[in-house]
């Protein structure tokens, strides 16, 4: 009997332990997620900026190339070229610098070979791997396996960190942007290619001092830090990625003495952890609050998406941002101005969707949408040389800036980044506010010599036009059919 009672004793006190011990792993498991989701587990240095001490006085300069060949001026005083202003920032950096660029090709040899003046994505690159000696931390994310610029990076104590978007979405990493020090920040059209600051026409923004906001693109930078090597996205973000600030939440900062509301976009949906605001609901939003105009500069427009699903290609219309300028002219009266490119990957097919769009006007008053396509030569652009790479548009109220394309297929699969500055007080300055020299950027854009009508281009292509294969220009966009996997 006796011997019983401690059988039984035993049991349940090591039931007992077990429970305890149980608990006890409990415990730590929530413990171990509560740290994974909200404390930075990357050891990063936030540089003591938090969203309760960071700066939101800030100055802005608007950046561009424009190619010696291209006989257009500055699109005001207190613009920079982008070399200019990339350099400045690299003097301002004390602690770190990071970049994410759809391409690094700096130190071609074409550049030599085509005579251009300055060499300057040679300077740039020599400037990038100057930072170890000088203290400052290089870090990099791309989508580019076999970059012998990113090796020789890395080599020279920069951090590189991959993102496998073919496995994530089949799409390209197009995001082009600069984080300085937490404090300063480049977003534009411009990459880390020589051709950026020399044979291409780029136009992007610095904001200096204006850590409020570099804490947040920061974070898009952060996101894509985090991906490295994985083949899926997370369900579960840390802290460190979701959005500070969004369309319904804006941040308020003084630009050049004049109060803005700013917020950051990305791209595709797939990259948009919470709170993040989507680039096509940024630019939705920018549409539907013109008033007056929207003055609209990308290289290609094209609202269809080219997937493969089970091997076949199928390509479908995209009506988001057809549907929003739809709106904007015939229920707003709003005037809509397009500048598209006019080169060798132009499709087809965006001859007939911008004359769709403007045939919303026959017959009607105050109802305006023309279009005009940037052309350096009478024929069709057989090189990039003088490309108006621009992604940009602004209205009478405000402006979105991003790193895409307005063609479906771009915004389905490609991860890029916008910035959307919405002036909500007086301009008090003397000097033109930001939308005024980005107006005046487009206003000489569309006036110059370059841009050419539709009529005229539609000419030049001749007619019939021939049926395009429908997919865009070998780029390898589609999304893998998640339900088969
Ligand atoms: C903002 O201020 C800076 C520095 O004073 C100046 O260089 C820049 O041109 C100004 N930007 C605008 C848009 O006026
Ligand atoms: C990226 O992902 C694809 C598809 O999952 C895989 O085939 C490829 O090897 C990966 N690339 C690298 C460099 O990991
Ligand atoms: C940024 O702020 C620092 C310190 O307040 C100031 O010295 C510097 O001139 C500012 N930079 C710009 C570009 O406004």
């Amino acid at each position: 009997m006796a011997e019983q009672k401690t059988t039984q004793e035993n049991i349940l006190k090591s039931q007992q332990k077990c429970i305890a011990l149980f608990s006890l792993l409990c415990c730590f498991a929530v413990l171990v997620a509560l740290i994974f989701s909200s404390v930075d587990v990357w050891g990063e240095d936030e540089d003591g900026i938090t969203e309760e001490n960071c700066n939101f006085k800030c100055r802005i300069v608007l950046v561009e190339n424009i190619p010696e060949e291209l006989d257009l001026s500055p699109a005001g005083e207190g613009t920079l070229g982008l070399s200019v202003g990339l350099h400045g920032l690299l003097d301002m950096a004390k602690r770190s610098v990071e970049i994410v660029s759809p391409r690094w090709d700096l130190t071609s040899r074409e550049q030599q070979a085509g005579h251009f003046s300055g060499n300057e994505g040679q300077r740039l690159f020599e400037r990038l791997l100057g930072l170890k000696s000088r203290g400052v931390k290089l870090k990099v994310t791309s989508s580019l396996t076999d970059s012998a610029e990113l090796t020789a990076l890395s080599a020279h104590d920069a951090e590189v960190r991959y993102v496998n978007m073919t496995a994530l979405t089949k799409g390209h990493l197009h995001s082009s942007f600069w984080v300085v020090d937490r404090k300063h920040i480049y977003i534009g059209s411009g990459s880390m290619d020589w051709r950026s600051l020399a044979k291409m026409k780029e136009l992007g923004v610095l904001l200096y001092n204006c850590s409020c906001l570099a804490l947040d693109l920061h974070r898009i930078f952060s996101f894509y830090w985090q991906l490295q090597y994985k083949d899926y996205i997370p369900s579960i973000w840390s802290k460190r990625v979701t959005a500070l600030y969004s369309r319904d939440e804006p941040l308020l900062i003084h630009l050049n003495n004049t109060d803005a509301n700013v917020y950051m976009s990305t791209s595709p949906d797939l990259f948009c952890p919470k709170d993040r605001t989507k680039d096509i609901e940024a630019i939705e939003r920018v549409i539907q609050e013109a008033k007056s105009f929207i003055y609209v500069s990308v290289t290609d427009y094209l609202p269809l998406v080219n997937r493969t699903s089970r091997g076949l290609h199928v390509t479908r219309y995209w009506s988001e941002i057809d549907e929003a300028l739809r709106e904007a002219l015939v229920l707003r009266r709003v005037t809509v101005r397009l500048l598209l490119s006019f080169w060798e990957k132009t499709h087809p097919y965006t001859i007939n969707f911008v004359s769709s769009l403007s045939s919303l006007c026959i017959q009607q008053m105050d109802c305006s949408l023309e279009v005009k396509f940037f052309s350096t030569n009478e024929g069709l652009h057989r090189d990039d040389k003088g490309l108006n790479n621009n992604k940009y548009m602004v209205t009478d109220n405000a402006l979105y800036i991003g790193n895409l394309d307005w063609v479906g297929s771009q915004f389905t699969f490609n991860a890029g980044t916008g910035l959307v500055i919405k002036p909500t007080g007086e301009h008090l300055d003397d000097k033109p506010s930001i939308l005024d020299q980005m107006k005046a950027a487009f206003e000489r854009d569309w006036f110059s010599q370059y841009a050419k009508s539709l009529q005229h281009i539609m000419t030049q292509m001749g007619s019939p036009l021939k049926t395009p294969a429908l997919s865009l220009a070998g780029r390898a966009m589609e999304r893998r059919e998640r339900s088969g996997k």
